[in-house]
């Protein structure tokens, strides 16, 4: 196949490597950060991010030369391929920083305005969580699907806050209450990439943010639905990348979970 032809299986296919091996690289580096940067408040950026980064692209680019990226630490190339790759080189930067063991590097395709292909390497762990448009989703070589847990009070959910506080952390905290009391627990681990893989692999039943950007949930977004499970914003309208809010579940809960968020 000439370079830069192919179709998206060629780059599902590239995607699953590079993801293994920049997890292999921010695991060789976890604990020897040289540098750390803010960005903004609260937000780190670490030379490994930038170094990991600078090689997905490149093997990115290697073969599928005319493809657009957009990543979390050089941003969109300005590139107009029929494919973008959307990346995050370091999902989990505060818990990377801090060794504390749960990051990712996450890959997504998009062609047109639709994901259609996801990536997701927890190297600590060794799992990598992947799937394309149509052809269900896996745990390394094993089939996934979400939970089948229907009752709200049984539920194991997940959330995050977004960098910086505000608007949107003080809301999130009365959700985040609500949902205390209403489900079996929340967890607020610090990967929203890991945590969408983890609804797709019925470790969570649900998973809600806002303020995320579209490197924080392309991989997942078809994860999860590959997974049988759904992605919306949190009044159950349809979500898309430039959303402000995603809210994941296994679908049996979905229509609790938007009516507690929205409540
Ligand atoms: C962050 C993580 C975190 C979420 C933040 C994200 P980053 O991504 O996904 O769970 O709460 O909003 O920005 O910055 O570590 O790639």
């Amino acid at each position: 196949m000439r370079k830069g032809t192919s179709g998206i299986s060629e780059r599902y296919r590239t995607a699953i490597h590079i993801a293994r091996e920049a997890g292999m690289f921010i695991k060789r580096n976890c604990g020897l950060v040289r540098s750390v940067t803010m960005k903004g408040c609260s937000n780190l950026v670490t030379d490994v991010d930038r170094r990991v980064e600078r090689l997905i692209i490149e093997r990115v680019r290697r073969r599928h030369a005319g493809d657009a990226v957009l990543s979390e630490e050089c941003g969109d190339d300005g590139r107009e391929g029929e494919y973008r790759w959307i990346i995050d080189p370091i999902d989990g930067t505060t818990n990377y920083f801090r060794s504390f063991p749960f990051f990712c590097v996450s890959i997504g395709i998009v062609q047109g305005r639709e994901v259609k292909a996801g990536a997701i390497c927890d190297p600590l762990r060794n799992e990598l969580f992947h799937a394309a448009a149509g052809s269900g989703a896996f745990l390394n070589v094993k089939r996934i699907r979400v939970s089948a847990v229907s009752r709200l009070s049984e539920s194991f959910l997940a959330t995050g806050f977004a960098y910086g506080g505000g608007a949107h952390s003080c809301a999130n905290i009365r959700r985040f209450e609500r949902f205390l009391k209403a489900s079996l627990g929340v967890r607020r681990a610090g990967s929203a990439a890991l945590d969408l893989a983890y609804v797709a692999c019925g470790r969570f039943d649900g998973f809600w943010e806002m303020g995320l950007h579209p490197w924080d949930t392309a991989a997942g977004w078809r994860i999860v639905e590959e997974a049988g499970g759904i992605v919306t914003r949190f009044d159950g309208t349809p979500f898309t990348l430039d959303a402000d809010d995603i809210l994941a579940s296994n679908a049996h809960i979905h229509s609790h979970l938007s009516e507690t968020l929205e409540a």
